[in-house]
């Protein structure tokens, strides 16, 4: 035969066969019929090259690839597309259920503080605002802590390498707040009294972590400064807070202790029955620390407190180990 009529018919019937496969099953026929490597249509047209003569063999050769590839192609693309799901509106059961949207929800941290604020602000607290990254001024001096104070120790602290230090200018330490006392220095350098502020963020201290400790955690500070300000009225709000947070069988506990920016200065426990949980710090304001920021201790009087947010959040929901708060896990979040 004709070398040309050959390849011209190998390539009319493998491309009419091809637009005819009307399925997987189909194409797969057709593929064997004329690209099947063994046997079949491909196989005659190469016997037809090898009985040309020589000379004519190199072009011959090249029109067979060409053909071959020519058909390959037109195969895959028909192979793709009978490989496509087909669209079809009867495909979409509108009767099913919808997928459902994944609602996120507030950290159960978060939701506490939200309660904090809102409990707080029902005795007038509006909330206020500080940097967590501080000097040692805010963090430590205004707040009457001595310089040889164990406060102060870097290793009890997370202290920056500044910009201040890398341009060679003034040293300015930084570090990451280790309280959140630091507000009650800043709300004071800008405000007169009277003064009724909390304040909520984290704080960082390089403490072992363990089901109890977290080298972040989050704290309130409350401060309430003005002309009468007494202790009998710092015991009442940490009562009420704690009872309305809580619930009315919880029992709030006064202890004298010690803390540089207050005197008196006492430590708070809560419990519900027999054990005691401590939960925060408070006093009344230290009168270096009205001076530190300009007032008059004569004139003014002030209470302060700290509470830790985690401890409550725990309390309230039974969680055993403070890491759950941070470990991302969806398992223990969508629980609140
Ligand atoms: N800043 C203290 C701490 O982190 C807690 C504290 C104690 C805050 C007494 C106060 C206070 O405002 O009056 O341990």
């Amino acid at each position: 035969m004709d070398h040309a009529i050959a390849f011209q018919d190998y390539e009319a019937s493998a491309l009419a066969a091809i637009a005819a496969a009307k399925s997987a099953a189909e194409i797969e026929e057709v593929r064997i019929e004329f690209l099947g490597k063994k046997k079949g249509r491909l196989k005659d047209l190469q016997a037809v090259v090898g009985q040309v003569s020589a000379d004519l063999r190199p072009a011959v050769g090249k029109l067979f690839n060409e053909v071959r590839d020519k058909v390959t192609a037109a195969l895959e693309a028909q192979q793709a597309l009978l490989r496509k799901p087909k669209k079809s509106l009867t495909a979409i059961d509108i009767s099913l259920p919808g997928q459902p949207v994944l609602l996120g929800k507030r950290h159960p941290l978060a939701q506490t503080m939200e309660d904090f604020k809102d409990i707080i602000g029902r005795f007038g607290f509006i909330v206020a605002d500080g940097p967590e990254i501080e000097d040692e001024y805010h963090n430590f001096k205004a707040l009457n802590i001595p310089e040889d104070h164990p406060a102060r120790d870097p290793l009890e602290n997370f202290y920056l390498a500044t910009a201040s230090y890398a341009a060679g200018g003034p040293v300015t330490p930084r570090l990451l707040r280790s309280q959140t006392s630091t507000v009650q220095i800043r709300v004071m350098e800008k405000q007169q009294p009277p003064i009724r502020i909390v304040s909520l963020g984290r704080v960082y201290r390089p403490d072992t972590i363990d089901a109890t400790h977290s080298c972040m955690f989050h704290q309130m500070e409350g401060l309430m400064v003005g002309e009468h300000v007494t202790m009998a009225q710092l015991k009442t709000v940490l009562r009420l807070f704690a009872t309305t947070y809580l619930g009315q069988d919880v029992t709030i506990r006064f202890r004298p202790s010690f803390f540089p920016f207050t005197e008196p200065s006492v430590e708070v426990d809560m419990s519900w029955g027999k054990d005691w949980l401590e939960i925060g710090g408070a006093g009344m304001i230290d009168p270096n620390v009205l001076r530190a920021v300009g007032y008059d201790p004569e004139k003014v009087s002030g209470f302060a407190f700290g509470l830790g947010i985690e401890r409550f959040c725990m309390r309230r929901h039974q969680i055993r180990d403070i890491r759950r708060f941070y470990e991302n896990d969806l398992r223990f979040l969508s629980q609140f």
